[in-house]
C-alpha cells in the first residue's frame, strides 16, 4: 500500500484476528466477498488461501491497489448511494470490517449464499473514548448485529466489548451461518 493510500485509510494492514479466525470455516474453493474492503487486508488474507475474492469500496485508489492480485476482482463501487452493486450475488463468506452502513444491512445479508459464513466486526457504542468513529451512526448499538441476523442465520459465535488491540476500541463481532447449514465445528480462539 502507498503512503498515501495508507494515510488516507487508517486501519490496520494486519488481518483482523476475529477474521482469521474463522476463515477455516469457508470450504476450500469458495467465493468471498470483502466488503467495503479499504487496502484489502482481507481480501488479500483469502486470497493468498486459495479464494476467489471479490473486493469491494468506493475509494478508487485503494481498490486499484487489489487490481493485480491473483483471484482478487476489485470492484470500485458505492455500496450506499445509487444502483445496489452486487444485486443478485452471492458468496460463501462475506467479511465486514469496521464499516457500518445501517440503511444497506439487508441487501448485505443476501449476499451471504445458503450455508455461507458470515464475518462482521467493526466500532460499537462506548468506542467514542478512545477516539473515532465516535458517531453513533458508525458505532453498533450493543447486540445489533444479533438483532439484525434474523432467523435465516445461525449465530456461531458473537463478542462486545473493550479490546486492547491493535488499539484499544470498543467492538462487536459476529460470526454466523446461513441456513441450511450444517452443526458447525467451532475454531479454536486461539487460531
Ligand atoms: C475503516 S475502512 C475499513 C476497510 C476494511 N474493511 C478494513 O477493515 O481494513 C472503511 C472503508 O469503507 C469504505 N466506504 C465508505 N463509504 C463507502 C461507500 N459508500 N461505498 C463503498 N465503500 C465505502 C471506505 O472507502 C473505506 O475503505
Amino acid at each position: 500500500m502507498s503512503e498515501a493510500i495508507a494515510a488516507s485509510h487508517p486501519h490496520p494492514a494486519e488481518p483482523s484476528a476475529w477474521v482469521r479466525r474463522f476463515l477455516p470455516l469457508v470450504a476450500p474453493g469458495g467465493t468471498v466477498l470483502d466488503y467495503a474492503c479499504g487496502g484489502g487486508r482481507h481480501a488479500r488474507l483469502f486470497a493468498a488461501r486459495g479464494f476467489r475474492v471479490v473486493a469491494v469500496d468506493r475509494n478508487a485508489e485503494a481498490v486499484a491497489t487489489l487490481a493485480s492480485v491473483p483471484r482478487i476482482e476489485a470492484r470500485c463501487a458505492d455500496l450506499e448511494d445509487g444502483p445496489w452493486p452486487l444485486a443478485g450475488e452471492g458468496f460463501d463468506a462475506v467479511v465486514v470490517t469496521n464499516y457500518l452502513f445501517r440503511p444497506r444491512f439487508a441487501d448485505l445479508l443476501a449476499c451471504v449464499a445458503p450455508g455461507g459464513v458470515l464475518i462482521y466486526e467493526t466500532f460499537m457504542l462506548g468506542n467514542e473514548r478512545f477516539g473515532r468513529p465516535a458517531s453513533p451512526e458508525f458505532l453498533l448499538r450493543p447486540g445489533e448485529l444479533l438483532g439484525v441476523l434474523g432467523a435465516d442465520f445461525t449465530v456461531l459465535a458473537f463478542e462486545q466489548g473493550i479490546v486492547e488491540r491493535p488499539k484499544a476500541a470498543v467492538v462487536q463481532r459476529v460470526c454466523a451461518v446461513r441456513r441450511p447449514a450444517d452443526t458447525t465445528a467451532l475454531p479454536p480462539a486461539s487460531e
